[in-house]
């Protein structure tokens, strides 16, 4: 069965729908209070609506970090119309979309248990790349002492570190913006400022760190290497918390990294916990 659906950028005018549609789903959405900034975004940006017979019963938000690449996130379907085919065909006119802005490279997550949305998107052409674990708003860090071996990157460890860059996650990796965002890997996200790394044996690297400050906050984006090269790199990050005058960390890492976080003493049942999903255009 074909749905009469179609598709525009969304207007202030949306506010109410979108807003009784994500609260519908999850009290605690963080869509409605996103809402200004979403419905401000500019082209290629957007946040856009689904529509059947004039009723706003769908959203999502598209993120072009940098020309050719999108990143897909915050769909919703309206409950009363979820499992009926909305979804199945929103999301080719979100492909259409992005195809327009001269996408190639499309992106999304969806929470570890979320079947029915990685069916869907499956369903059009999107592929499990990695799985990632995201922990927000860290505190409370309780590893002390000061780095022992782990110093800042120079220009002539980059030869070296392009072998941690490919180790898990291809030619994806996390993102400068938030620990929340994943965007192909591109020169620019490796830059020295914010890279550390502790030295191995015989020339090799031991470990690596990439993190990125933001105002009020520290995000770390890769942690590779030793458990001890990486216990030694969060002495870095922890430290740069609390002399810095940094409210938190976040941390966004592939979830096969997740072990090397253990000396955070972290909460093992705060994070979130999403497969990244790619589709080449
Ligand atoms: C996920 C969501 C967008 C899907 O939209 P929808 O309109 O319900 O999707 P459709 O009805 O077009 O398709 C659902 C498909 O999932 C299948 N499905 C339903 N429950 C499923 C489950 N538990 N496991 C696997 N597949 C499931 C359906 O059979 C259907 O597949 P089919 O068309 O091959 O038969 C919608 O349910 C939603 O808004 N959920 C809450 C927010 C959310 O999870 N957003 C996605 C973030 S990535």
């Amino acid at each position: 069965m074909s749905i009469p659906l179609t598709m525009r950028r969304a207007t202030p005018a949306d506010k109410e729908a979108i807003c009784a549609i994500a609260t519908a789903i999850d009290p605690h959405d963080w869509l409605p209070n996103a809402f200004e900034w979403a419905v401000g975004l500019k082209e290629p940006d957007g946040l856009f609506v689904g529509e059947m017979e004039g009723r706003v019963v769908a959203c999502y938000v598209m993120d072009v970090p940098r020309p050719g690449e999108g990143f897909l996130f915050g769909m919703r379907v309206d409950p009363a119309v979820q499992n009926a085919g909305v979804g199945s065909a929103f999301v080719p006119l979100q492909i259409e979309e992005a195809r327009k802005q001269g996408i190639r490279n499309l992106f999304l997550t969806s929470a570890y248990l979320n079947f029915r949305a990685h069916h869907l998107v499956e369903k059009f052409g999107f592929h499990k790349r990695g799985e990632v674990v995201v922990w927000p708003d860290i505190t409370d860090v309780k590893l002390t002492g000061a780095p022992v071996k782990a110093r800042p990157a120079r220009p002539d460890d980059l030869p070296k570190i392009e072998p941690f860059r490919r180790l898990h996650m291809g030619d994806v990796a996390p993102s400068q913006f938030s620990a929340y965002t994943f965007v192909t890997l591109a020169e620019e996200d490796w830059a020295l400022d914010g890279l550390w790394v502790v030295d191995g044996a015989d020339g090799a690297l031991d470990g690596l760190m990439l993190t990125s400050r933001q105002p009020e906050y520290l995000v770390i984006r890769r942690l590779e290497g030793s458990l001890e090269a990486a216990e030694d790199l969060l002495r870095v990050a922890a430290a740069k918390l609390r002399s810095e005058g940094l409210k938190s960390m976040e941390i966004g890492l592939p979830t096969r990294c997740e072990v090397l976080l253990a000396p955070l003493g972290l909460d093992p049942r705060k994070p979130d916990r999403w497969f990244l999903f790619q589709r080449k255009m």
